[in-house]
């Protein structure tokens, strides 16, 4: 019999809703919130309040799009963390709500495990490759900076992490000294087109094995600009495709640089990558050029499924129906998972 999930994701900054049956996708919407764009940043307080007036709504809207109704649901799963606090409670208690009032189960997703599973998402009208295990993943997103070996759909190894900031938040930041809206990786991603990558050149931190750091470009990329700017007020104006370039350059070969010595290491071949970052096209093209020279099996994910999403949620909450594996109704988000 056909499994449907309803699956909602409100970590951060984004309300959405995905109805998948079977591992196929019948509708994946996204309610962004355009309110923090004025602050530089998600100010929790406003994302939590956006997420209560929108997850109604959105939820209504996907199962009309999905075409399915509240009695063929059956199971509800959503992020229990990591993510903001007070957003991370307003989708586990929509979901609770509703478990509870069709007397069906409940599943926690972890979000970082939901970016990874992305890779598994079905759709109807596609013919997709599937990573087989194991796979190794490069997890980029704003809070989180990760190479993780997937041995299986729902056993995973963290083998790198960052020990500071995200790529994400490089972009993002260095994007806010710009003057840039957050966030600013798509922003910066549009104008490095157009520029140069060796006009500006920044410092590469040097951090033992698979971990990442990426303070200290942040660093450096503030202390480049107030030098610049002292002599031309306009720098940025001035030489902004070309600041984007080199500083998305820098950190392409960072994260490119560990998947390269994770690959070496672990002999695997079977590469991704997932999360908000990867939608960054540099990233994407060198990725696919560093495949072809080492002969790698490329995953890349569709845009739509590299930003938070709630199909990711549901994908990961599909294989975690198949081995039973429920949340109980006591269930708490965690900030950190
Ligand atoms: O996965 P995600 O939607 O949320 C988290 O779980 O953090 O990732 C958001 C991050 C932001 O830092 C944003 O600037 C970055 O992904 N991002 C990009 C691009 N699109 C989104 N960074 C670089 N290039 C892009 N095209
Ligand atoms: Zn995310």
């Amino acid at each position: 019999m056909a499994v449907t999930i309803l699956a909602i994701e409100s970590s951060c900054d984004d309300t959405s809703v995905a109805i998948i049956r079977d591992g196929y996708v019948l509708s994946n919407l996204i309610a962004n919130q355009d309110v923090h764009m004025l602050y530089g940043g998600v100010v929790p307080e406003l994302a939590s309040r956006a997420h209560q007036a929108n997850i109604v709504p959105v939820t209504h809207q996907a199962m009309l799009k999905a075409g399915v109704i509240a009695e063929e649901i059956d199971a509800v799963a959503f992020t229990r963390g990591p993510g903001l606090l007070g957003s991370l409670l307003v989708g586990t208690s929509f979901s609770k709500g509703f478990a509870l009032a069709r007397n069906i189960p409940l599943i926690e997703v972890n979000h970082l495990q939901a970016h990874v599973l992305a890779h598994f998402i079905l759709e109807k009208d596609g013919n997709k490759r599937l990573p087989s295990f194991p796979f190794l993943c490069l997890l980029v997103s704003g809070g989180h900076t990760r190479i993780i070996i997937l041995k299986s759909q729902l056993e995973m190894e963290v083998i790198g992490n960052t020990i500071d900031d995200a790529a994400g938040e490089a972009f993002d930041k260095c994007g806010k000294v710009m003057g840039f809206p957050y966030p600013a990786g798509p922003l910066i991603d549009k104008l490095a087109s157009e520029g140069n990558i060796n006009a500006f050149r920044f410092a590469k931190p040097h951090v033992k094995g698979l971990d990442f750091s990426f303070s200290g470009l942040k660093t450096s990329f503030l202390y480049f600009l107030r030098d610049k700017l002292k002599e031309d007020p306009d720098f940025v104006e001035h030489n902004k495709a070309d600041l984007c370039a080199s500083l998305q350059q820098t950190i392409i070969s960072i994260l490119i640089g560990k998947v390269v010595n994770a690959s070496l290491k672990t002999g695997i071949r079977e590469i991704g990558i997932a999360g908000g970052v990867s939608a960054n096209s540099g990233l994407r093209n060198e990725m696919r050029k560093e495949a072809e020279k080492r002969n790698w099996n490329l995953f890349i994910p569709e845009f739509r499924y590299t930003t938070d999403n709630a199909a990711m949620i549901g994908i990961t909450g599909y294989f975690k129906y198949l081995r039973g594996e429920f949340s109980d109704h006591d269930v708490t988000p965690l900030a950190r998972y």
